[in-house]
């Protein structure tokens, strides 16, 4: 497939995608978001890939929603097209998605990091949600995604005054897992897929799955859920693999990586 506003990389065996509108700071597009989409469903359904990648350039991960394509919408337009619905299959993927964000994640770029498993930020990445200061508000999940990551006082903050927040503040805030430094982030990214590539595939969708749970679960419902996923896996070959190879003292060989 001839995608024209993203690249597409396969690195062992994580699906790499890099955002690829340089002269737009990465704008997020409709194009964009279905190529984007697209990429990710062919990765996710292909046995080879374990994990996938998405990054933007060194100056930006994307600087939010395609202001100048948004422009011009009025409140039926936009609404009756609902144009921001695509944007949310991004994050029902099985296979575990990193975001490796250097430079701008503004708006649009921000909530895409976020609608990722894992973020990984090169020590220039700077994160903001800066609608307000376009006469809007956050629309693919800003106000509720970074409120779940750094607390409702800080995302209060960014979101009513679109202050950004850089790579060391991220990392503090809990919005990132890590920062590394901006030469290493894409190799750093997909080290971190192949990691997960070397487990049991089906284990780690059970263990995205479960994460994922407790932001839609009450605790008890969440706890109860994940007690019953964690029996489930000894009913996997996997699962018996992985005791006894500890218990042998040697490293596991998953029959479903
Ligand atoms: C369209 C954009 C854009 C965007 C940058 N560009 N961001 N085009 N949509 N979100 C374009 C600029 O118009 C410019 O095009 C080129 O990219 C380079 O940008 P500059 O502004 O010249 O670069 P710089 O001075 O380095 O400033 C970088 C920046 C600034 C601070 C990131 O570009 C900026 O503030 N961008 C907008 C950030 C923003 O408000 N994002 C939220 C969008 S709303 P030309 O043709 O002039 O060279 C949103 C809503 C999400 O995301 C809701 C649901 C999805």
């Amino acid at each position: 497939m001839a995608y024209e506003t993203i690249l597409v990389e396969r690195r062992g065996r994580v699906g790499l995608v890099t955002l690829n509108r340089p002269k737009a700071l990465n704008a997020l597009n409709a194009q964009l978001i279905r190529e984007l989409e697209e990429a990710l469903s062919d990765f996710d359904r292909d046995s080879e890939i374990a994990a996938m990648v998405i990054t933007g350039s060194e100056k930006a991960f994307a600087a939010g929603a395609d202001i100048k394509e948004m422009m011009e919408k009025d409140f039926a337009q936009a609404f009756s097209s609902d144009f921001i619905a695509p944007w949310a299959k991004i994050a029902q993927h099985r296979k575990p998605v990193i975001a490796a964000v250097a430079g701008y994640a503004l708006g649009g770029g921000c909530e895409l990091a976020m609608m990722c498993d894992i973020i990984l930020a090169a020590d220039n990445a700077k994160f903001g949600q800066p609608e307000i200061n376009l006469g809007t508000i956050p629309g693919a999940g800003g106000t509720q995604r970074l409120t779940r990551a750094i607390g409702k006082s800080k995302a209060m903050e960014m979101v009513l005054t679109g202050r950004m927040m850089d790579a060391a503040e991220a990392e503090r805030s809990g919005l990132v897992a890590r920062v590394v430094p901006l030469a290493d982030l894409v190799d750093e990214a997909v080290r971190l897929g192949e990691t997960i590539a070397s487990k049991s595939q089906p284990i780690v969708a059970m263990a995205k799955d479960m994460v994922n749970a407790a932001y839609e679960m009450t605790l008890a419902e969440g706890l109860k859920l994940e007690r019953r996923v964690f029996y489930s896996t000894f009913a996997t070959a996997d699962r018996r693999e992985g005791m006894t190879a500890f218990a042998e003292k040697r490293s596991p060989n998953f029959t479903h990586r």
